[in-house]
């Protein structure tokens, strides 16, 4: 007892030194250790200093209509965040500067906002930048968007999504990778790479924040927020390895989510946050709750009111708050009535204040201010969007080679609601993307066939509704051209946040359009653009050509004509399967053998989905040969090659990407029937050939993980599948 009180007067007049002597404290000196700079300042902070910054206010607004947070006009120089919706530089230093000369201690804070697909440049969403099988590009479009925000005033982005899709009617399968854990887990490290390059606390580096941790693209029947019923076998093999992949790879904070954990929500979800994110991997940064998915717990009937709500949210491992104010205002009380102690008070300040220091916000707490041309939209950041968009459509369907565009087409009939649309065409979470920045698909055509062919344009009808009288127009612009190209998809709301939808087919005014068009008899081109994997069913058989362009962004334009002319070779494959109907979901390419494979399937739809994950045309041919393994026998320790040679065997160059799949036929659990375990992306010239390599590592590859989080080699026959072609091996004792 009396050595803790001396302790205790010890560290008091140590800080109160550190603090007086030498005028500058040692959390102030950049020099120190950064831990030892933490501990410092946390000995001199109050309790009230202490909970500010785990609250994360808002200022300005949110452009979700789900998120509008109270303008806040007069910010506290004490808080620890700012959800920061302006775009200007000065408003971020001047409100900045208040904290960091206002404030006792002068602690910096930490702006933050929603960058999921770009800031001003508007990239692909990142379902379609996932179909890209490019994660140099990926990691390209973050390192602009991170340059693009901290030259705006923001340290810190709500991004990468790693929910792995399992429900196309849940709108937001467009903010995530799509349907594979490991393709998810590797944009996941691309992405966390370009936000926080080398070293946070460059410049134009901001933090990364994994969400939404975790399980949340389970909710029931794809409707938002709702119930997710996660069992720890689907937790460890599928949702948490991308999470796991962006902590490794740096990622400084993670964002706890909506949905439940098969009864313990994931805002209060010990085991996931503390037991696994924090003991199990030693992630050192910071948890943020959603968008008050702390008082939400009162809501999901684990917590009876705020202040409890607050406690378990607390507890269980989230250290800010995102705009709720429940910490603010619950906290003091819970720590008077000995629920919550200083030591987890501390621990959970000590890693906000770690994340802070690492973005070196204590020494350049300010952003440099220049001028919008300067800052938004360069030509290289265009160039980076045009090609991550271009390598994102998927070519689905070409018929009689109906695409690129024959230049002996010299009238082309350009119709649809998406033809000149510059806002849905952006997608959800457009970040501080403007529809005039937008090169609308129209625009981009008409530059693209400049004194090559007439464009004939008529809208034809809106998204949805059951106008049909621009239906005869629209005919007529069909019947004198030489193809009719249709642009149709989802509005920009119909996806995203609170975005889901009972069906994922086209409204009925857009397949009535197309089928009044096949009167004119021209081949028809049917361009997607959407959010998710639409129900095609009726569509597909009516068309010769379909691209499913995404929601390509502010270059829509040159990368769609691209595309159709063939300046661009298309080389994107699907990273979601796309049903028959949306009554086929779930369905996704890495599901469980059924106990009778030939039946028991719907029967008014066939077996199979529409496009398989993987499915993607290009306008040249690639011939897989020569497959082979280093050996076809290995122990568990040793590694293994496989190898193929992919030729070009048409007549334009174009990329590539290969697909490496494993199956185990026979484990002491089930497996899904393929497993993603490596893919690679190469340029092949027209007429040369690439050699494709996978070094398969077995632990790594080769492994299944169990409901408690233990990965299990198992000797036996293994198949490495690539191209659809298998070629077998076995793991010997
Ligand atoms: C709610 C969304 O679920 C989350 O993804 C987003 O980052 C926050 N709002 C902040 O805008």
């Amino acid at each position: 007892m009396k050595r803790n009180i001396l302790t205790i007067i010890l560290l008091v007049t140590c800080n109160i030194s550190s603090f007086s002597q030498t005028r500058q404290p040692l959390y102030k000196d950049k020099n120190a250790p950064i831990e030892d700079r933490i501990e410092n300042l946390l000995g001199l902070m109050t309790l009230d200093e202490k909970i500010k910054q785990m609250n994360q206010w808002t200022y300005g607004q949110n452009a979700n209509p789900n998120n509008i947070g109270d303008k806040m006009k007069a910010v506290s120089p004490l808080i620890g965040s700012l959800l920061y919706r302006s775009t200007h530089p000065e408003y971020r230093n001047q409100i900045q500067k208040k904290a960091m000369e206002e404030s006792r201690l002068g602690i910096p804070i930490i702006f933050g906002f929603d960058c999921i697909h770009g800031y001003r440049t508007i990239f692909p969403i990142s379902l379609a930048q996932a179909c890209s099988w490019n994660t140099d590009l990926v990691k390209k479009s973050c390192e602009i968007s991170a340059k693009e925000s901290w030259l705006s005033g923001l340290d810190w982005t709500f991004s990468p999504m790693l929910d792995v899709a399992r429900d196309a009617r849940w709108g937001r399968v467009s903010e995530g990778y799509g349907e594979d854990s490991y393709a998810t887990s590797q944009f996941a490290i691309a992405a966390v790479n370009g936000y926080q390059g080398a070293n946070l606390a460059d410049k134009y580096t901001i933090a990364a924040c994994l969400k939404h941790y975790v399980g949340y693209s389970l909710s029931e029947g794809g409707r938002d927020y709702h119930y997710s019923d996660v069992s720890m076998q689907t937790l460890w093999e599928t949702f948490l390895p991308p999470f796991e992949a962006g902590i490794k790879a740096g990622a400084a904070t993670v964002m706890s989510g909506f949905n439940d954990i098969s009864g313990v929500p994931a805002s209060a979800n010990h085991y996931t946050l503390t037991e696994i994110l924090k003991e199990k991997w030693n992630h050192d940064g910071f948890v943020i709750s959603d968008w008050g998915s702390v008082r939400n717990l009162v809501e999901q009937g684990v917590a009876k009111d705020k202040k409890e709500a607050g406690m378990k949210s607390f507890l269980a491992g989230v250290e800010m708050d995102m705009v709720d104010d429940v910490y603010v205002d619950y906290l003091p009380e819970l720590v008077a009535e000995g629920k919550i102690s200083m030591t987890a008070i501390d621990e959970a300040v000590r890693r906000i204040l770690r994340v802070k220091m690492q973005l070196g916000l204590f020494e350049n707490p300010y952003v440099d201010v220049v001028s919008e041309e300067n800052r938004y939209l360069l030509p290289e950041y265009l160039e980076v969007a045009e090609q991550l968009a271009s390598e994102s459509m998927v070519l689905l369907k070409n018929d009689n080679q109906t695409l690129p565009i024959s230049s002996k087409y010299k009238n082309l009939a350009i119709i649809g609601p998406m033809a000149k649309d510059s806002i849905n065409i952006m997608g959800s979470w457009e970040g501080m993307g403007r529809p005039e920045d937008v090169e609308t698909i129209y625009e981009g055509l008409e530059k693209e066939f400049k004194n090559k062919a007439d464009l004939h344009y008529a809208k034809g009808c809106d998204f949805d509704g059951d106008d049909r009288n621009g239906f005869s127009e629209a005919l007529k612009a069909a019947e004198k051209s030489d193809v009719v190209i249709v642009f149709l998809g989802e509005k920009k709301n119909w996806s995203g946040e609170n975005g889901s939808r009972s069906s994922i087919a086209l409204p009925k005014i857009q397949e009535d359009l197309v089928e009044e068009l096949l009167k004119a008899k021209k081949p028809i081109i049917l361009v997607l653009s959407s959010g998710r994997p639409l129900e095609l069913i009726r569509l597909n058989k009516l068309a010769d050509a379909v691209v499913e362009i995404w929601q390509p962004g502010t270059m829509a334009g040159s990368a769609v004509a691209g595309i159709l002319s063939g300046r661009h070779n298309p080389s994107g494959k699907l990273s979601i399967t796309f049903p028959q109907s949306t009554g086929q979901i779930p369905i996704y390419y890495n599901m469980r053998e059924s106990a009778r494979p030939t039946l028991g399937h719907y029967q008014d739809i066939p077996r199979d989905p529409l496009y398989w994950f993987g499915h993607g045309l290009s306008y040249t041919t690639y011939e897989y040969s020569n497959i082979k393994l280093s050996s076809t026998q290995i122990k568990r320790s040793e590694t293994l090659t496989a190898e193929v040679e992919v030729t070009n065997s048409g007549d334009i160059d174009g990329k590539e990407a290969v697909l490496w799949f494993i199956k185990d036929p026979v484990a002491t659990i089930s497996r899904p029937m393929k497993e993603l375990q490596f893919f690679d992306k190469k340029f092949i010239k027209a007429g040369e050939k690439a050699i494709y390599r996978f070094e398969i590592d077995p632990m790594r590859d080769l492994s299944y993980v169990d409901s408690f989080g233990k990965k299990h080699l198992e000797a036996g026959d293994y198949f490495v599948i690539v191209n659809e072609q298998k070629i077998s091996f076995q793991i010997i004792d």
